[in-house]
């Protein structure tokens, strides 16, 4: 089915997380890799573990904690984990960059082929309202996205279908029209099961998941989009 809306996700994918690591390792001498990486998969876990269970079941509400406050759990675990000292002023400021992460370099020009090429254009992602609309602006995409849709307007993180399912409220498309795309194999996966199109960004060269279907697609960067949309 042809493509007619590009859907990314946001960290990792558009917006490098692990830039971070430049300045916790100003704070942090010899430990910048680790916290990054650390602090990464531990946000992804939370996210997973909040969705997944239910602490209050007789509330009637679900339980939630947004990605921002996540965010910064984990980054506390994180320093704990590794023995160092937590002090506000650094979290402070590992949080403030956290808001406008650098975005990959080929990133922009991507964007906006698209507009150019006249495709619809979203974030899907797990981060808070605030976080997403910050590093937008901070990248220079504003003008280049025509949603961004988080998931915490239903409180359930990705990979729920429900998550997912938040694309098609924003565009009335069927899913095989939908190219999704993100460098996180787990996203990637969640999503294929849903039913879009995927590309799978592997800016790592790292293994593809060994459970559930591959990708449609697997890239280096981000510019395979282009490429795929050429012969779309
Ligand atoms: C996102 C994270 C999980 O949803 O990469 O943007």
């Amino acid at each position: 089915m042809k493509i007619k809306a590009v859907v990314f996700d946001a960290y990792g994918t558009l917006f490098d997380v692990y830039s971070i690591q430049t300045l916790a390792e100003q704070h942090y001498p010899g430990q910048g890799a680790a916290i990054s990486v650390m602090w990464r998969d531990k946000q992804i876990e939370y996210t997973r573990l909040i969705t997944q269970s239910d602490p209050h079941p007789a509330n009637g509400s679900k339980y939630y904690l947004s990605f921002w406050d996540i965010t910064r759990l984990a980054l506390d675990y994180t320093l704990d984990r590794l023995k160092l000292d937590r002090k506000a002023r650094v979290v402070e400021a590992l949080m403030r960059q956290y808001a406008q992460l650098a975005p990959f370099p080929e990133n922009l020009a991507v964007l906006e082929n698209l507009k150019k090429a006249g495709l619809t254009t979203a974030i899907l992602s797990n981060g808070s309202p605030q976080m997403l609309q910050s590093a937008v602006a901070n990248a220079g995409m504003a003008g280049l996205l025509h949603h961004l849709i988080s998931v915490d307007a239903i409180r359930l993180f990705k990979t729920s279908p429900e998550s997912y399912s938040l694309v098609q409220k924003h565009m009335p498309l069927e899913k095989q029209e939908i190219l999704f795309v993100s460098s996180n194999g787990w996203d990637a996966l969640g999503a294929t099961w849903f039913g879009f199109q995927t590309l799978w960004v592997n800016r790592q060269g790292l293994p593809y998941e060994t459970i559930g279907p591959r990708p449609t697609y697997t890239g280096q960067n981000l510019s395979e989009v282009l490429e795929i949309l050429a012969g779309n």
